[in-house]
């Protein structure tokens, strides 16, 4: 078939290589031309997909990237990958808008579009529907078929890819679902179905809501256990060797990336728009989530008092920009924030991560280091953001005058964990 994925990110980019492995003549459209024009010269910027893999695709003519509409022309199957941010705390759906419209300019009979951005339950059949009948003529259902099916893609996972994680899949009526299905079941090992799009969108939110929550009930419990002089990080190791009941979540710097910080505010602002009353626990986790920044920089004062020390004029090395281990995305990592109250502060902040190659946004002025031992040595203390495997972690234990490790993967005499 032939196959339109627009928006080649972290998502986009691995669907529409395995949908070109699996014989699918496919086009990856983007707006980006910096982004068409690493892709077409096999220059991967997503660490689930090798440049190899990459160039073995285009190199079969099954797969081509580009800026050009005019290649979208006459699909079979389209997927909607494109972000789905917040803008002042509102879903901000301009990208899917846009990419319907694009798409319904293209949209033959018989043919299927797939929505596969995070978002709110309702927008498919609401919001993407309505678009591409209006800019093609067509009706949705009798005429093209249209679902949701939500990406669970967990970047930098060894275990869980594209292709052996359960996709969830759903269609607006009984064809439509069965088209879906039979599109993702030639590209997947397993598939899921739900009744309409609203399950399926809502599933997706339901996944991510119950991580933020989670995550922020470990955060909270380590700020009140260190406090109360209890290690949190045995306490979490005793109660994970429960074989049934319990599921381990860690402390941390917070929360980032594309997804959890985002995505239960999709949910918390439909429910108040259209029942007037607010998601509680998605607020309170935000709220406890958003200001871990704040805590590892009070960690890092309170360590630095009792050395008769300010934040200020301190020089500190933070390791590990991107919002987990072994991953470039520094998207609303919370990394970024404790660099930039450091430096409010009077720090000299200095931070290394090999793995983000694409500029950092939020913070311009950052100064980013190679990590060498001289780094180490000439920081007055060095924060454990992202534990990433290749940081040479005997090198940095023994260089080190103080290290304060959100991650716990160090211990020592001058090591603190949160
Ligand atoms: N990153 C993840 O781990 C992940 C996991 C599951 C779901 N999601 C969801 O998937 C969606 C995409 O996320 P992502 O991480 O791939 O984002 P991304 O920013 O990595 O990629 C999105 C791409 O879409 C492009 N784009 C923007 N407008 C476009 C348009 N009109 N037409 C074509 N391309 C356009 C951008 O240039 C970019 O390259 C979001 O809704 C996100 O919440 C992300």
């Amino acid at each position: 078939m032939r196959v339109v994925v627009a928006g080649q990110g972290y998502v986009g980019l691995p669907l529409a290589v395995r949908a070109a492995e699996c014989g699918h003549d496919v086009v990856g459209y983007d707006v980006d031309a910096g982004r068409v024009g690493r892709l077409t010269a096999g220059e991967s910027y997503v660490e689930d997909i090798r440049p190899e893999r990459l160039l073995e695709a285009i190199g079969s003519g099954r797969f081509k990237p580009t800026t050009n509409v005019a290649d979208c022309a006459d699909f079979d199957v389209a997927l909607i990958t494109v972000p789905t941010p917040l803008r002042d705390g509102i879903p901000d759906l301009s990208y899917v808008e846009a990419s319907a419209e694009m798409l319904s300019r293209h949209l033959k009979r018989g043919a299927t579009v797939v929505l596969e951005s995070t978002t709110y339950p309702g927008t498919t059949e609401e919001l993407v529907g309505p678009i591409l009948e209006k800019g093609s003529g067509l009706t949705a259902g009798t005429d093209f078929y249209l679902g949701f099916s939500p990406e669970r893609i967990d970047p930098g996972n060894p275990t869980w890819n594209v292709v052996n994680t359960p996709k969830i899949v759903s269609g607006i009526d009984e064809h439509s679902l069965k088209k879906i299905k039979e599109f993702y079941d030639g590209i997947v090992d397993t598939t899921v179905t739900v009744s309409s799009p609203r399950e399926a969108e809502l599933a997706k939110l339901i996944e991510n809501t119950f991580r933020s929550v989670n995550i922020a009930l470990i955060n909270e419990l380590a700020m009140l256990a260190h406090d109360l002089n209890v290690d949190v990080w045995q306490a979490i190791d005793a109660a994970s060797s429960k074989p049934f009941g319990f599921m381990r979540f860690t402390p941390g710097p917070g929360v980032g990336g594309h997804c959890l910080p985002i995505d239960p505010a999709y949910l918390s602002w439909r429910v108040q728009r259209t029942l007037g009353q607010s998601f509680r626990f998605v607020e309170l986790a935000n709220d406890i989530n958003n200001h871990m920044p704040d805590y590892v920089v009070r960690r890092l004062t309170d360590a630095l008092n009792r050395r008769q020390r300010s934040v200020s004029g301190t020089r500190v090395l933070l390791l590990g920009l991107a919002y987990k281990k072994n991953t470039g995305d520094a998207r609303e990592s919370p990394a970024v924030r404790v660099a930039e109250l450091l430096t409010q502060l009077g720090a000299q902040v200095r931070a290394a991560d090999p793995h983000v190659v694409e500029p950092v946004h939020g913070f311009a002025e950052l100064t980013r280091v190679e990590l060498t031992e001289q780094e180490v040595k000439d920081a007055d203390a060095v924060i454990i953001l992202a534990d990433h495997d290749l940081f040479d972690y005997d090198m940095i234990r023994t260089h080190a005058k103080y290290i304060l490790d959100t991650r716990r993967r160090l211990s020592g005499a001058h090591i603190e964990v949160i």
